[in-house]
């Protein structure tokens, strides 16, 4: 079915919260210690990248991949209001030399889940100023790191920042059923994110986007949309495929399918806050179904939405302990972006989530994303069969012959 394009980016990505460690002073950090919320356990240490990323970057460009996609820690960058700390950012910008040096693309995330301490206290996302004080972050980051950067992601997920926070309970602040307060917190964020892409173009001059969470729906015969949170969060993509007409890249992060029937949700739908679920064939350590084909939905869908914005494959991945079936879950998803290049769409990359098994967030690290393994008393990074096998399919920019 033909190649990949030169100059597409095969690679992984990672959040700073779920991998760097000791990022003690972020809202997630005291949500993780709180009594009464879902988390099985706090993220401490991580996957220590915050000191060993170089090794990982090394072992990246080893394994043929030539894109990373990471995360930069607005608690550590603004660790209180107004105050900058020049040492984090002369941090992140050793991170993307060592990218640069090893022929990785850095794609940055300039924000991913997480909050400074105290922008939680003023109210986090609900917080009147949010898009203020997120625009004036973007534009001292992107001063201090942009002519590094090959693409900036404004926010990541924003769909499920409301939806996480005030319905679901699962992140911080917590709080269930609050329809209105996810909404008020969608606009803080949609506005947010035009601010903030503003503020980095103009600093930096490197394409920007946001990078969206989307499910893929399918509605039966007879089936009628509701408020499931899934249809909440593809609400909200809405409204961002909207403001995505005016950026230089839309985000598209798929994992999964959610069917609907008649009568409602019908097979594996993933019940958030519940713990790890139990895998089967045909379901994932998230309860989330297998099924790979839904990102070319989701890559025609955003083409379609935001009027032919290029695309970045910003999230593909599958939580499994069968690294077989993790293979199978790659090649097929890479098969649709295949299949959506020859139908003219332009898609400029696929990365994988996630290179380490990491910090999956309320399931702390039951759940294994990663192509490598790492040992949680050393660190000791071990490749998984996958990592090697994405390498050679980045170096022949082409998938193996069906067998
Ligand atoms: C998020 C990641 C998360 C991954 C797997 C995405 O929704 O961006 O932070 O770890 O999915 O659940």
């Amino acid at each position: 079915m033909g190649a990949f394009p030169a100059g597409f980016l095969f690679g992984t990505a990672q959040s700073a919260h779920q991998v760097e460690g000791g990022n003690v002073n972020s809202d997630w950090w005291a949500w993780e210690h709180a009594p009464g919320t879902p988390c099985v356990e706090p993220s401490g240490d991580a996957c220590d990248v915050y000191h060993r990323y170089r090794d990982d970057i090394a072992l990246m460009a080893e394994l043929g991949l030539n894109a990373l996609r990471f995360g930069i820690e607005w608690a550590r960058i603004e660790p209180e209001e107004g105050e900058f700390s020049r040492a984090a950012l002369d941090h992140y910008r050793r991170v993307l030399v060592s990218c640069r040096e090893h022929g990785l693309a850095p794609i940055v995330t300039f924000h991913h889940f997480t909050l400074p301490r105290w922008l939680q206290a003023r109210g986090g996302f609900l917080f009147e100023g949010f898009a203020a004080l997120f625009e004036r972050y973007c534009e001292r980051a992107a001063g201090a790191l942009g002519d590094l950067i090959a693409y900036a992601c404004t926010i990541n997920e924003p769909e499920g920042l409301g939806e996480g926070g005030f319905v679901l309970g699962v992140n911080p602040p917590g709080r269930t059923g609050d329809i209105d307060g996810m909404w008020r917190a969608a606009g803080n964020v949609l506005e947010a994110h035009r601010r903030g892409g503003a503020a980095i173009r103009a600093q930096a001059h490197v394409p920007t986007g946001v990078t969206l969470a989307l499910p893929d729906l399918q509605y039966e015969d007879g089936a009628t949309p509701g408020d499931h949170p899934v249809e909440l969060n593809a609400r909200v993509s809405e409204r961002f495929f909207e403001l995505a007409r005016d950026d230089d890249f839309v985000g598209v992060q798929t994992y999964t399918r959610n069917r609907f029937g008649p009568e409602g949700p019908r097979g594996p739908h993933v019940e958030w806050g519940k713990g790890l679920a139990h895998e089967t064939a045909q379901t994932t350590q998230l309860g989330q179904e297998v099924y790979p084909q839904a990102l070319g939905n989701t890559i025609r869908r955003a083409w379609q939405r935001t009027g032919g914005t290029p695309i970045l494959v910003t999230e593909s991945g599958i939580a499994t302990a069968f690294d077989e079936k993790r293979v199978g879950y790659v090649e097929a998803a890479m098969r649709e972006v295949l299949a959506c290049l020859a139908a003219g769409i332009e898609v400029r990359s696929y990365l994988y989530w996630s290179f380490l098994d990491n910090f999956e967030w309320s399931l702390g690290y039951g759940p294994t994303f990663g192509m490598v393994a790492v040992d949680r008393q050393t660190f000791a990074r071990h490749p998984k069969p996958s990592a090697h096998w994405f390498g050679e399919v980045a170096r022949a920019r082409a998938l193996p012959d069906p067998q």
